[in-house]
């Protein structure tokens, strides 16, 4: 389409200084003829301390009405842990049914990782962001006393199951290597591990091109670090795709670099991009934090909206970018979106 309503999010710490930049590389490769608006939402700790408000229906309601969000990061040392992840970032993947946790893996020329030299590492993780763990489905028992019982229990429905490993099949399907490799724990979480074992085998009758693979979560993690270039597609739940994309970052130049999607493939929400890493209140106010995450987010959105030609030259120009980084000085944040924004327009 040939307009983009754009809602932003920059949120909390370092969110901020790099959705500023994500948005000035969006404003420098979008054609003159596609129109460009966005919408920004106060939402965050800042918000939360001045109003108590997280995150109201009437801006849940008016966030629905846009072609995609940019959020920057969410959580700060000043409000309890689980506040603002929960009642924010969760909440709007749980209400736009952001069923695809995407989380691309690349290995950039010239990236800071254990890793160098070795052949191209080019997989993707398909997350689960609506299920598993992360319902907020468990309590706890005798709080605070010696026999306190806390649980937190992992919901996997057929019906969500399978949308993710179909969406994950999709995907495999359209790349090269065509190879699906499903990550659980089925050796121990037997009732979720078979649910998702058996659709995966099922729904993998219907795309017999597509060659599968199984792997216990905790082999899949030495996998990533000896062997990484065995992977093309990962299927996995919400909580294993939590920690194995952040290994998968860490082990391909940096979470200063991974970016994701949280997406809903039906269309019937707005898709939300965002850059793997969190709020780093460390750094926050620095201008040490690296915009390149939040860049190729950008990429992916574009990508999401049919805008393929602009995604690839931000990818392009992140490459270049990381490729002529070699020995320079370290650039602020405001440094590092400057240099991209130029490459996307030269
Ligand atoms: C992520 C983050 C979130 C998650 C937190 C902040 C709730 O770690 O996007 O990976 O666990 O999904
Ligand atoms: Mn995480």
């Amino acid at each position: 389409s040939r307009s983009i309503r754009l809602a932003v999010i920059p949120g909390d710490g370092i969110g901020r200084e790099v959705v500023a930049q994500g948005l000035k590389v969006l404003s420098a490769v979008l054609p003159s003829d596609v129109k460009l608006e966005t919408e920004e939402y106060d939402l965050g700790a800042r918000r939360y301390h001045a109003t108590g408000e997280i995150l109201p229906d009437a801006e849940l309601a008016s966030l629905k009405h846009h072609d995609a969000i940019l959020l920057g990061a969410i959580g700060d040392p000043s409000v309890p842990a689980g506040v603002l992840e929960r009642g924010l970032l969760l909440k709007l993947r749980f209400a736009f049914d952001h069923y695809v946790n995407l989380r691309p893996s690349k290995l950039f020329p010239n990236t800071a990782t254990p890793l160098a030299g070795r052949p191209d590492i080019d997989f993707v993780v398909v997350r689960e962001g609506t299920e598993g763990p992360y319902t907020g489905n468990g309590g706890s028992l005798r709080t605070g006393t010696p026999h306190e019982v806390a649980t937190e229990v992992s919901v996997n429905t057929a019906l969500g199951v399978e949308r993710v490993v179909r969406d994950a099949y999709e995907r495999a399907q359209a790349r090269p290597r065509k190879k699906l490799t499903l990550v659980h724990k089925n050796n121990v979480l037997v009732y979720a591990g078979q649910l998702w074992k058996s659709t995966f085998d099922r729904v993998g009758r219907e795309y017999p091109e597509v060659t599968t693979d199984y792997l216990h979560v905790d082999a899949a993690t030495i996998f990533m670090v000896t062997q990484p270039e065995r992977f093309d597609v990962i299927v996995t739940d919400n909580l294993f795709g939590d920690i194995l994309t952040d290994l998968a970052a860490a082990v391909t130049g940096g979470i200063g670099l991974a970016a994701s999607g949280n997406i809903n493939p039906d269309g019937a929400f707005p898709s939300m991009f965002e850059p793997v890493h969190g709020s780093a209140p460390d750094i926050a106010g620095t201008g040490k934090a690296d915009p390149t995450a939040t860049v190729l987010s950008v990429a992916m959105l574009l990508r999401h909206l049919g805008h393929e030609a602009e995604a690839a030259r931000i990818e392009t120009a992140v490459a270049e970018d990381l490729a002529a980084r070699d020995g320079a000085a370290p650039r602020t944040t405001d440094e590092t979106g400057d240099a991209l924004a130029l490459r996307v327009t030269g």
